[in-house]
């Protein structure tokens, strides 16, 4: 039954360019809603960039610009890249927009009238690679004898002194403890549900969230000369987007069932902060909090300070958009750390697209060419593909409902193999042409139709070629899932067309 189905990244600081680490949580957002799509969803995708507080401030300070500058400069570079990307959101958010002002005074505001919040000196430790606070058993021992590191960043903290408003988030423990007791579904995979229990149970302490010090970021609307705390700020996008202080009837529609996905590093943030700001604003905590582990580059996590960090456009330009998300999705599973190699690149898309859908197709083609004047002849109705297809498509679909593109995509694979090995037993490039040749190159190219839609959300453009090559009109992108994924959708009599190496074999420069 088609629903709404209301899909978010985190949205990421305008300190730095994109990277891949970046580019994997939002390809992934991508497929998934390229695939809600193909389901009929009323999808609504929303990621976009984090623009106030200290990080952004320095940065733009450092490049010898004014914050706003430094935010129009790099939200475009994310844009760029997620268009380099095919990556198609419905809202690119920037916390800079109007519309985010309001959404925050308003629901701060709201907190504010109910009692939530409070004003009181603040004084202790933070990161601002983190924007976080810290408390002196969180921190790791500086080497240089200096402030103690923060655990994330290995950067040492910052001594904070202010008049602060604070959350009372301390009073939100047992309604935390409650509300995951009652969604033990909210958070995947389960161990993160673990880590984000542990931390509400080691006990929450009210945290600071505004600031005086600091002007680059929206204004308390009841106490002037503070602004809010950026994460207070961020969170707060998800709601924006929907219509939170501007259209409280869209708000109501797509709230609270939304589809988080973040990586483990902003767990506290999503599990913690923002359910508790939710519940005391009157709001229902997100409904699903999807986590995922680190893409690791020689081990260690990819970012700035480690000087591992790999762009997305270098990548592109050696495997092409298909090969880019094609790896991330197959090769970097949803949940646990997984090491990036170039080797593993060129790997997987040798042996998947090149060789394995690559190879089903220009196989086809070739041999309808020769057998069957170029044209495609129909399936059988009781092609012993039939299941096959029938099992990849329900465990397909299964991986994607459960945030799992990897076994999505294997099991796609699956089929795409069971063909080549059925073309490898028939050899109909030597048989005499006739039903037999027809019925398994029908089958061939039924596979094709249908490998052609399961995979649109990763390949978003050989999908597409493959389908016309094949003959059909439209593009796989609009086709209804599952009536169409039933066997038997290609009619037969179309003119199959060889081309081009859909996918050419890479060789690494020597
Ligand atoms: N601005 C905050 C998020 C606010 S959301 C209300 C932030 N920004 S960030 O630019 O640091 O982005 C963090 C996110 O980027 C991670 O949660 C993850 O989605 C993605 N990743 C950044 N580096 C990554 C890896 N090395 N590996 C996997 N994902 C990574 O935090």
């Amino acid at each position: 039954m088609p629903g709404r189905y209301f899909l978010t990244t985190p949205i990421y600081y305008v300190n730095d360019v994109p990277h891949i680490g970046h580019a994997y949580t939002t390809v992934t957002a991508d497929a998934l809603a390229r695939w809600h799509r193909l389901l009929g969803d009323d999808v609504f995708f929303l990621t976009g960039t984090d623009e106030h507080g200290l990080k952004i401030a320095r940065a733009a300070e450092a490049n010898g610009i004014t914050p706003q500058e430094q935010a129009d400069r790099t939200s475009a570079r994310f844009q760029e890249t997620w268009d380099l990307l095919d990556i198609e959101p419905d809202r690119f958010i920037r916390t800079t927009d109007p519309d985010h002002t309001v959404a925050v005074q308003a629901f701060l505001q709201k907190i504010h009238d109910n009692g939530h919040l409070y004003k009181s000196q603040y004084a202790g430790w933070y990161c601002v690679p983190c924007e976080a606070y810290y408390e002196d058993d969180d921190l790791l021992p500086n080497p240089d004898g200096g402030n103690g590191l923060d655990p994330v960043h290995l950067r040492p903290v910052e001594w904070f002194e202010e008049e602060n408003w604070f959350f009372k988030l301390s009073e939100f423990t047992q309604p935390l403890l409650d509300w995951y007791e009652a969604q033990p579904d909210a958070v995947a995979p389960g161990g993160k549900r673990n880590e984000a229990l542990g931390i509400i149970k080691h006990g929450l302490k009210d945290i600071s969230i505004t600031r005086t010090s600091l002007d680059w970021g929206v204004p308390v609307p009841w106490d002037p000369g503070h602004v809010f705390y950026v994460w207070y700020d961020a969170l707060i996008n998800y709601a924006t987007a929907i219509g939170y202080g501007t259209d409280p009837e869209r708000f109501a529609a797509w709230w609270p069932h939304v589809h988080h996905l973040l990586a483990k590093d902003i767990i506290r943030f999503h599990t913690v902060y923002w359910p508790a700001m939710l519940m005391a604003a009157g709001e229902e905590p997100p409904a699903h909090l999807n986590v995922h582990g680190y893409l690791l580059v020689g081990g260690e996590k990819m970012s700035k300070t480690s000087l591992n960090q790999i762009f997305p456009a270098d990548l592109v330009a050696d495997f092409g958009v298909d090969g880019f998300r094609y790896h991330f999705l197959r090769n970097a599973p949803f949940g646990p750390d997984g090491d990036v190699s170039y080797e593993g690149i060129v790997a997987g898309y040798n042996a998947d697209l090149a060789n394995n859908f690559g190879n089903l197709l220009s196989r086809v083609a070739t041999v309808v060419a020769k057998k069957c004047d170029g044209v495609g002849p129909a399936p059988r109705p009781d092609s012993p593909l039939a299941a096959v297809a029938a099992d990849a498509y329900r465990e397909a679909a299964a991986a994607w409902d459960a945030v799992q593109p990897s076994v999505a995509l294997e099991a796609t694979w699956r089929l795409i193999r069971e063909a080549n090995a059925m073309l490898e037993e028939a050899e109909p490039w030597k048989a005499e042409p006739g039903p037999e040749v027809d019925g398994v190159l029908g089958d061939a190219i039924e596979v094709l139709r249908l490998v052609c839609i399961l995979a649109s959300p990763a390949l978003t453009r050989a999908a597409g070629e493959a389908w016309r090559r094949i003959g059909l009109t439209g593009s796989p992108a609009d086709q209804r899932l599952p009536e169409a994924a039933s066997w038997g959708g290609y009619p037969g009599g179309l003119p199959v067309e060889k081309g081009d190496p859909l996918f050419p074999r890479f060789k690494p420069p020597a």
